[in-house]
């Protein structure tokens, strides 16, 4: 096949730990074309894919931009759609998400993934706050209306968030990692930056057999007493879990997000959904994706790849 022949796919969100999985795995497939969106195509990232083989293309990530989204879609045969992280109140999420899929539409672009999450309004019958899972499900449910094939993926909770926003606190000679869930919960994990191209990747190449389908994206169901002792059992540091599930311990691990009330609101709501509700809703395949990808990172397997002992560590270019 000639490249020029080669499907052409979009990622939007193409330096994002979702997105430059995407654009990898597509790449590397040798399958694809790939045109990577970002608002800044000389940072490390944009310029790693560029170097891959991506077409890089400079677009805002907001609401507001159709003409450039439309632009940015013509003659894609695909588009992977993702959102960025949004802090409440804002409601950008949402709008961003439908102008997206709207765009896709305009450009005559053939099918697009998305990656959503679940209704948590509807599932917790209100009780729980966490709009940047409901604004992904509200954009979900405007995909569905649309006359395009779609296709959603969920990710479960990133094994990343421990070493980029939730980082341990280094007490004498112990690692003490902070977790919202409770200590003995069981929740699905993954590895955003080598699970979620894989499973676009089988997405996209069988357009006809995914339409319609939610599919979840699990490394592993574990829970953070077992992660707390794999990472133990792994670097031969001694570790232990830190409490975060009350406001008050949440803020003092990490006293940054005091300065919007909301965003711990949300991180709450989120953690207690998970707990009370579960974080897929019942009906989801949770082996999907291990069956499409048998290589999926397990917890242990991302920390032995990784070679992490507790540092923080930024995902940005
Ligand atoms: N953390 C979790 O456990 C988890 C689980 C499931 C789903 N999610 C969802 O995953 C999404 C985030 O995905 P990700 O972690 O892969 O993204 P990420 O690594 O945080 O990257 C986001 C990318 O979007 C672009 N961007 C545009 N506007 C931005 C903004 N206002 N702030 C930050 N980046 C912006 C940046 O690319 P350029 O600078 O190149 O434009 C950046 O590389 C969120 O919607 C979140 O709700 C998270």
């Amino acid at each position: 096949m000639s490249v020029h022949t080669k499907p052409l796919i979009v990622v939007v969100g193409a330096t994002s730990k979702q997105g430059r999985s995407v654009a990898t795995s597509l790449l590397e497939s040798g399958d694809f074309q790939v045109r990577a969106l970002t608002r800044n195509s000389s940072s490390p990232q944009a310029q790693k894919l560029a170097r891959a083989g991506a077409e890089l293309l400079e677009v805002p990530l907001e609401p507001g931009h159709q003409n450039e989204f439309e632009q940015a879609f013509r003659s894609a045969e695909g588009a992977f759609l993702m959102t960025p992280p949004v802090s409440p109140p804002s409601t950008d999420e949402f709008t961003l998400g439908c102008e997206l899929a709207d765009a896709a539409v305009a450009a005559d672009v053939a099918h697009i993934v998305f990656s959503t999450l679940e209704n948590v309004d509807e599932r917790s019958g209100g009780t729980k706050f966490a709009p940047h899972f409901t604004d992904k499900a509200l954009v979900a449910d405007h995909i569905r209306t649309l006359p395009i094939t779609h296709t959603f993926v969920m990710l479960s909770f990133f094994y990343t968030n421990a070493l980029e926003y939730y980082a341990p606190r280094i007490d004498g000679d112990t690692v003490v990692m902070p977790f919202y869930l409770p200590e003995d919960f069981r929740a699905p994990f993954v590895d955003p930056l080598t699970a979620t191209g894989p499973a676009v990747r089988e997405v996209l190449s069988n357009p006809h057999t995914y339409h319609g389908a939610s599919l979840p994206i699990v490394g592993e169901v574990i829970s953070p007493r077992e992660m707390v002792d794999t990472f133990s059992r792994v670097t031969g540091l001694k570790a232990e879990y830190g409490d975060a599930c009350s406001r008050e311990r949440f803020v003092e691990f990490f006293p940054a997000f005091a300065a919007n009330p909301l965003d711990v609101d949300e991180i709450l709501g989120m953690a207690e959904y998970a707990v009370d509700f579960g974080y897929y809703s019942g009906d989801r395949d949770l082996q999907w994706s291990r069956s499409n990808n048998a290589s999926t990172l397990t917890w242990e397997q991302f920390l032995r790849t990784t070679a992490w002992r507790g540092n923080r560590v930024s995902y940005r270019n």
